[in-house]
């Protein structure tokens, strides 16, 4: 994992950049379905406040899904903010082809210094972001400051899980995630690869209470986790301030 801000922000770009068309489909599969499941659980932390009308933002957006659901749901609009254009490309044929280009706008931006204004948004949903930037607890006060007071926020992150699945775990990264990139693509076997390290790295230097914190000092309240999947994916929500 690179260490300094430009290359992590460079390296997040070249993983993405090859990804777009084959990106959801081979999520899933290499999460046994849990990753489609674990965004409608997202969603559902943020769906009930939302009426036609309001504005969601999701940042990390990717190829839209969350964004989709977000707008199938609950009617409202959705800005989808990423900084690859490639995986935008992927997402804006696929708000097309779900007729919801009226409703869905998707933007090329850094969710480090997001192109919007205090308050700007009714919601925010964010996925698989944090293990990406230069500073994941300043990346959270980011992501709050745009959301109006009230409005709900919702995350979504990889984890690891802790007892019996661990071994189990560190197995399916170590050995079989790497093994079934290489069998997909060269883009996706570096995808493999990276993982594993990213996610566990990630948890070693801010262990779930300490992310919860940033929340909290982000003027973020009621906040909660939800591990999913036997501890693979943890959902983190709570309202603004
Ligand atoms: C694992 S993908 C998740 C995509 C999408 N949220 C999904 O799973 O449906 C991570 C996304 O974060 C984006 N990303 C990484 N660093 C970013 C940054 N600093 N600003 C904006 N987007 C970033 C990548 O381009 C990529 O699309």
């Amino acid at each position: 994992m690179p260490h300094d801000a430009a290359a992590r922000t460079s390296h997040a770009r070249q993983l993405f950049a090859p990804l777009g068309p084959t990106y959801d489909r081979t999520a899933a599969l290499l999460s046994f379905a849990q990753d489609p499941r674990w965004k409608r659980f997202l969603v559902s932390c943020v769906a009930p406040t939302l009426a036609p009308g309001s504005h969601t933002l999701d940042v990390a957006t990717g190829t839209a899904a969350v964004a989709i659901d977000l707008a199938t749901r609950t009617g409202c609009r959705v800005t989808g903010l990423d900084q690859s254009p490639e995986m935008l490309a992927a997402g804006r044929e696929r708000v097309s082809r779900a007729g919801l280009a009226e409703r869905v706008q998707l933007v090329e931006g850094s969710a480090e210094a997001l192109p919007f204004g205090d308050a700007t948004f009714d919601a925010l949903t964010v996925t698989y972001l944090l293990r990406y930037v230069d500073d994941p607890a300043v990346q959270v006060r980011e992501l709050a400051r745009v959301v109006r007071p009230g409005g709900p926020l919702a995350s979504l992150e990889f984890a690891v899980p802790a007892g019996a699945w661990r071994p189990l775990w560190d197995v399916y990264v170590g050995a079989v995630l790497p093994a079934a990139g290489r069998l997909l693509s060269p883009a996706w076997a570096d995808v493999g690869r990276f993982l594993g390290p990213s996610i566990r790295g990630f948890y070693r230097d801010h262990p779930l209470a300490v992310q919860l914190d940033w929340w909290r000092a982000a003027g973020i309240h009621d906040v909660q986790a939800r591990r999913l999947s036997v501890g693979g994916g943890v959902v983190i929500w709570g309202h603004r301030s």
